[in-house]
């Protein structure tokens, strides 16, 4: 057999210590997914299409991104790379580098742990971050550079078009957007996805995330109290809305509450790219969106200080820590 034998998800049953309480658990699946999240074509500057998907679903797709199709899939091949990697060598890669690895050890809610391992580390600005990164697999650098360059110019033309739909400049959003985080997921193959979670329930503290998962499901989003499934196109992208989005819009727009859950066939693998604001950025809503009619509903933060306070986030706050170690 091969070097996975030993691994921690290859059981027939789930073991107790990844079981989740009943509240937290994900119900009957698969639940079904949502046809009616928008799909949306960046080809076509389509500022209301987005303005209304954001409202109603707190989240889209985009086709005709112009990030090529084998810089996405030389990321999704390097990155499956490194989670087959021994684990005893991501460790030794993870603790060389300045990266910060999350084994399905780590993070446990009353007990129960992730079905999930993970990857996070900046990525921009490229020069600053890179010598953090994996150096095995030995493309892993190269690839990652290509496709976190591309995702820098996607995620500045979608907060253009958000800033634009709010009556911001243009340049609002995008001269907030200094610092981006990225999540490699690994989600393997479960025996019983009722049972378990590859991600609780939570909002990004990003001003906007942009998911990349393949063509395999798992991404739930909660719409009208209710999940909704939400579906996996291949090389288009998933826009997440960040709570530090909601804070400048000044609630006119909402946080997505969010969470993936397992499947019992394959092994699903993601890529969050979190576009925030650097450690020092004072956040707080626009001017030109507060006035007495709309009266400011949220407290300046020094972003750093909101990433600290957050419950949950301690391997993001680690990556926002080896951040500014790298600006110093
Ligand atoms: C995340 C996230 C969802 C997914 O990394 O913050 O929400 O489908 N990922 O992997
Ligand atoms: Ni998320």
């Amino acid at each position: 057999m091969n070097k996975q034998t030993s691994s921690w998800f290859n059981v027939e049953n789930v073991p107790q210590n990844y079981i989740f309480p009943e509240e937290d658990r994900p119900g009957s699946l698969p639940i079904p997914v949502c046809d009616a999240i928008p799909v949306i074509d960046l080809g076509k500057s389509p500022t209301e299409e987005i303005m209304k998907a954001c409202r109603e679903f707190r989240l889209f797709h985009v086709t005709e991104h112009g990030v090529p199709e084998a810089v996405i899939s030389d990321t999704m091949r390097v990155v499956k790379d490194f989670f087959e990697l021994p684990e005893d060598e991501i460790a030794k890669i993870s603790s060389e580098g300045g990266c910060v690895y999350t084994s399905s050890n780590c993070f446990a809610k009353d007990g129960a742990h992730l079905w999930r391992d993970c990857l996070k580390h900046p990525c921009h600005p490229l020069e600053q971050c890179i010598p953090y990164w994996p150096q095995r697999p030995t493309e892993y650098r190269d690839a990652l550079a290509k496709y976190v360059g591309e995702i820098r110019k996607l995620s500045l033309k979608i907060l253009e078009l958000i800033s634009k739909g709010l009556g911001l400049e243009a340049g609002y959003l995008g001269a907030l957007s200094e610092v981006q985080i990225l999540t490699a997921n690994n989600y393997p193959a479960c025996p019983d996805p009722t049972l378990t979670l590859g991600l609780l329930r939570h909002c990004d503290p990003s001003l906007i995330t942009i998911l990349y998962q393949g063509d395999i499901r798992g991404l739930q989003i909660v719409k009208d109290g209710q999940w909704i499934g939400v579906e996996a196109l291949p090389n288009a992208f998933v826009v997440i809305l960040g709570n530090q989005l909601e804070i400048i819009s000044n609630g006119k727009l909402k946080s997505t509450e969010h969470r993936a859950v397992t499947n019992p066939n394959e092994t699903r693998r993601s890529i969050a790219t979190l576009i925030n604001p650097s450690p020092n950025c004072i956040v707080k809503p626009a001017d030109v969106l507060v006035n007495d009619l709309s009266p400011s509903l949220y407290e300046p933060t020094l972003y750093k200080d909101f990433v600290l306070r957050s419950k949950g986030f301690g391997a993001f706050t680690k990556s926002i820590q080896s951040y500014i170690k790298s600006e110093t």
